[in-house]
């Protein structure tokens, strides 16, 4: 294919790589801990039946257009108003930062709003600063708007912001422009990490010295089931320059597409700038838009994140049953992930291959990480699968890093 006509013609975006997509695994899967997905048992399926026909109902076809002619054309940069109004709502009440319906932006999940933030603040040649271990997607988006990629390292409490620091007095001296810092500062994907306040605000008073934006994704955000909520950065911002993304995708269900980006209102006029589609669905906004309005999610939430709860506690147990001597973990205080580092007494390539022909499919570390530095991590997913499936899984995998052990 690559040597076709066509390929000949791609554009200097398209010849940066294929697709981005992670490879189906080689042997038939019997324990996934792969993918990073909401567990089905809790999508509230009948609500969003009702509400959609509720929502068909009354307002007909008004709800099948491009966009809301009461608002006009302003919905097919920034989507429906109905559901900006609410998400603000919701970051007003628990974020304190009233940012208004011109301050949030609608997109196809937080993918869509982190590209649009790509494309909005990114030139080429621009530095764009992440965590050593982040979401690939993100990674890329980034590059391909021409992005020169620096990783700044990631320790117990996420970002080290003193080597950011002095990566930006590095940068600073060779006269480079950083232009955005793309960060996850709570429940951190991969390492599920979380940033403490006093990093929290060193990372903006150095975004205000140096003039950079911050991109704060909380995608995880709202998944907590121990320890206290951080404010977030945007919370904590008073110099503007904070944009922060968000999605229904882990919090409720991600097949509903809806993710959006906060943040002043003339930094996400930029975003609506450089939006290449017209919108997003009236359909699901208004249906998601009666799910915040009539005070739904909090109590979805809720009974969520109590069954993360428990498939964490029962990964947990597991993994210190089963592989205590062989693995370093934190014990998550929310999101969906654990974080293992193998020993390296194991000998980790072999290991890693009996695993995947028991049909044990889970993400090595290297895909997230600039540099492993030698060492071994893996990402385990634990809120897709049953607590049976969790623990027979991590059972096997013990088995197989006992058996890999050298010496
Ligand atoms: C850190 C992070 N950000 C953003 C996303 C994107 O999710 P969505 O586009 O479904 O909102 C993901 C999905 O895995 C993620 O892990």
């Amino acid at each position: 294919m690559a040597d076709s006509r066509i390929a000949g013609l791609y554009s200097r975006v398209a010849r940066s790589g294929p697709p981005l997509f992670f490879p189906d695994p080689e042997h038939p899967t019997h324990f996934n801990f792969d993918q990073g997905l909401a567990a089905p048992e809790t999508f509230p399926k009948d609500d969003i039946l009702r509400l959609s026909q509720e929502i068909l109902e009354r307002d007909g076809a008004e709800a099948l257009e491009y966009f809301d002619a009461k608002t006009g054309y302003e919905e097919m940069t920034f989507g429906y108003r109905g559901l900006r109004e609410q998400v603000a709502r919701r970051i007003l009440q628990r974020q304190g930062r009233d940012l208004g319906p011109r301050g949030v932006i609608l997109t196809s999940g937080s993918v869509q709003a982190i590209a649009l933030a790509a494309n909005a603040f990114v030139d080429p040649g621009d530095v764009v600063i992440a965590e050593g271990a982040s979401f690939p997607y993100a990674l890329r988006f980034m590059e391909t708007a021409g992005a020169e990629l620096r990783a700044v390292p990631l320790d117990d409490d996420g970002m080290d912001v003193d080597a950011l620091e002095r990566l930006l007095a590095t940068l600073g001296a060779e006269g480079k422009k950083v232009k955005l810092v793309y960060t996850i500062p709570t429940f951190q994907m991969p390492t599920n990490t979380e940033m403490p306040l006093r990093r929290r605000e060193k990372l903006l008073a150095l975004a205000a010295a140096h003039g950079f934006v911050v991109l704060e994704d909380n995608v995880y955000g709202e998944l907590r089931f121990d320890g206290e909520p951080l404010p977030t950065l945007l919370s904590l911002d008073t110099s503007g320059l904070v944009i922060q993304t968000g999605s229904f995708s882990k919090a409720v269900v991600p097949g509903i597409r809806l993710g959006w980006m906060a943040g002043p209102p003339d930094a996400i006029a930029a975003l609506a700038a450089v939006r290449q589609d017209l919108g997003t669905s009236q359909w699901t906004a208004r249906v998601m838009t009666e799910f915040l309005a009539r005070d739904m999610l909090d109590p979805h939430l809720e009974k969520a994140v109590a069954v993360y709860k428990s498939k964490c506690r029962a990964a947990v147990d597991a993994v210190r049953q089963h592989c205590g001597n062989y693995v370093r973990f934190r014990a998550p205080r929310g999101s969906f992930y654990l974080w293992l580092e193998i020993d390296d007494q194991v000998d980790w390539a072999r290991a890693a291959d009996m695993a995947a022909r028991e049909g044990i499919f889970f993400r090595p570390g290297q895909r997230f990480m600039d540099s492993t530095d030698g060492r071994q991590f893996l990402r385990f997913a634990y809120s897709h699968v049953s607590e049976q499936v969790i623990t027979d899984g991590i059972a096997k995998l013990g088995a197989i890093l006992r058996e890999c052990a050298r010496g």
